[in-house]
């Protein structure tokens, strides 16, 4: 595990930016898993910008992101689907049959997660994954107690999160909301993870999830086991550690 400690938050963006870029240069058919949130917007629109300054083939670039929502409209707002596609899959003209995503609505959650994996077994399995990590130390939607031999499912959600999505959306009550994400195994059996996160209030978390011991109660804490991780932050986030 390296880490490295950005000076700052546009430093930290920028670097984040540039490790996905350097993917994508160094293997033109990379399979990159991205992350939604805070953490990585910004990282997106620098990808974005620097592709649109010094254009290089991404044609052969699968992008999927880590989670996606489901029970909802894809077209929400706020569905991995549309962030990842207006962030960053949109701005780059990843070919739509290379971004990679599971359906938001479907009968059968169970076959939808096999068949985004076997997508991704397809292309050769995930080279990168950029792994944003919650104030509870999840990752992807995987909670506390989430054990690390899970495999792609869909995990109920953090209820402060789902209350947000409520507000946000028509979905009726009676409709359970979740979180399709893939599973620790799977996030695990990435060749490259890079846990990012940026912020004085992710300190604690990063500092338990990387200092600590190694438990399904900080889910993120697993990637200390991982034989190729970057722990990547800004000071702020990275004060503790
Ligand atoms: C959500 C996403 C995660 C992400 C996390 C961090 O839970 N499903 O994949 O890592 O948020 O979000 P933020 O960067 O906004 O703190």
């Amino acid at each position: 595990m390296t880490i490295t400690i950005a000076r700052n938050e546009q430093e930290f963006d920028q670097m984040a930016a540039w490790r996905i870029i350097a993917q994508m240069l160094e293997k033109p058919d990379a399979v990159i898993g991205l992350s939604t949130g805070q953490t990585t917007m910004e990282m997106h629109r620098i990808v974005s910008a620097i592709h649109t300054a010094y254009p290089f083939d991404v044609s052969r670039i699968t992008l999927f992101n880590v989670d996606e929502l489901t029970n909802l409209p894809r077209s929400y707002a706020g569905s991995c689907y549309t962030m990842i596609q207006n962030q960053i899959a949109g701005p780059l003209g990843i070919p739509p049959e290379n971004f990679i995503m599971p359906p938001t609505l479907s009968d059968d959650f169970e076959a939808e997660c096999l068949l985004f994996e076997q997508r991704l077994a397809s292309r050769g399995g995930a080279d990168l994954q950029m792994l944003g990590i919650g104030l509870n130390g999840h990752i992807g939607i995987n909670q506390p107690g989430t054990p690390f031999e899970r495999e792609t499912w869909v995990s109920p959600m953090d209820p402060d999160f789902e209350a947000r999505v409520r507000r946000e959306t028509q979905v009726p009550d009676h409709v359970v909301l979740g979180g399709l994400t893939r599973g620790i195994k799977n996030i695990m059996h990435t060749r490259k993870l890079i846990l990012i996160a940026k912020g004085a209030h992710k300190a604690e978390i990063i500092q338990k999830a990387i200092l600590g011991p190694v438990t399904t109660d900080i889910p993120a804490s697993v990637v200390q086991l991982h034989p190729n991780c970057e722990i990547l932050v800004d000071a702020a986030a990275g004060a503790r550690i």
